[in-house]
């Protein structure tokens, strides 16, 4: 009998982590947890608190409002994916604007945040034939899953990637920018006190600079055989 487990993808910004996470998901019919898409949320709902336009901001002000955040995520059959509802509104579309990429960070140093983001992600993994991918999961959030991915890339191929997605998706914004954001979230995200984003021993390093979908999907289903990982 097929034994499902954790695999746990970590890595820098826009390293390709939610791409391969999706496609090794939809072959093994695993679920999916976008777990930056819940920090995203969270940025979206205090920019919208307008948290970060007072002089006054600080993380008690922001601690106070948690309690209003109810994330959920919900299967779209239309486009074949995981959308993330705050509060029952779909907002899918709106964590990715660059806005919230330029807030995030700052958020997800907040230990109070990350424990309830934590707690949700340990929740809906709790069964296993999960697939997630983030900065602290292989570290922190599943820290016994059963395969551990760390991803990097060149810091050119990551913005140039994100910039055509942005592109893609209408926004005005140039490939200077994106990659100052980029490299602006790397430094945050790997030098914060709590869960900073860490390669832990146990993992297995992926760059992705010249490798396609296929060619990443490839090593990670040699991995599973030559480490005899029941999936
Ligand atoms: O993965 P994504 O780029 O959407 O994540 C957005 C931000 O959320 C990251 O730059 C990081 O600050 C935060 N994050 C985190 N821990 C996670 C996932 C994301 O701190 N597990």
């Amino acid at each position: 009998m097929n034994q499902k487990i954790i695999i746990a993808i970590d890595g820098y910004s826009s390293s390709g982590k939610s791409t391969l996470a999706k496609a090794i998901s939809k072959k093994l019919k695993y679920k999916y947890i976008d777990s930056g898409a819940m920090y995203r949320s969270v940025a979206l709902f205090a920019i919208r608190k307008k948290i970060f336009d007072s002089d006054l901001w600080n993380t008690r002000n922001f601690i106070s409002i948690l309690k209003e955040i109810r994330l959920k995520f919900k299967w779209n059959k239309k486009y074949n994916q995981t959308d993330i509802f705050l509060n029952e509104e779909n907002i899918q579309s709106k964590i990715r604007s660059e806005k919230v990429a330029a807030k995030v960070s700052l958020i997800a140093q907040i230990p109070e945040l990350r424990d309830k983001l934590t707690t949700m992600q340990r929740n809906i993994g709790k069964n296993k034939g999960i697939v997630i991918d983030g900065r602290d999961v292989g570290n922190c959030v599943f820290p016994k899953s059963e395969l551990k991915i760390f991803m990097k890339g060149s810091i050119e191929i990551r913005s140039y990637r994100r910039y055509q997605d942005l592109k893609k998706r209408g926004e005005e914004v140039s490939y200077e920018e994106v990659k100052k954001n980029i490299i602006h979230r790397d430094i945050m995200d790997t030098s914060r006190n709590v869960s900073p984003l860490k390669k832990s021993i146990d993992s297995i390093e992926i760059d992705n600079t010249f490798l396609s979908i296929d060619e990443q999907l490839n090593l990670i289903f040699q991995l599973i055989k030559n480490n005899h990982i029941i999936i």
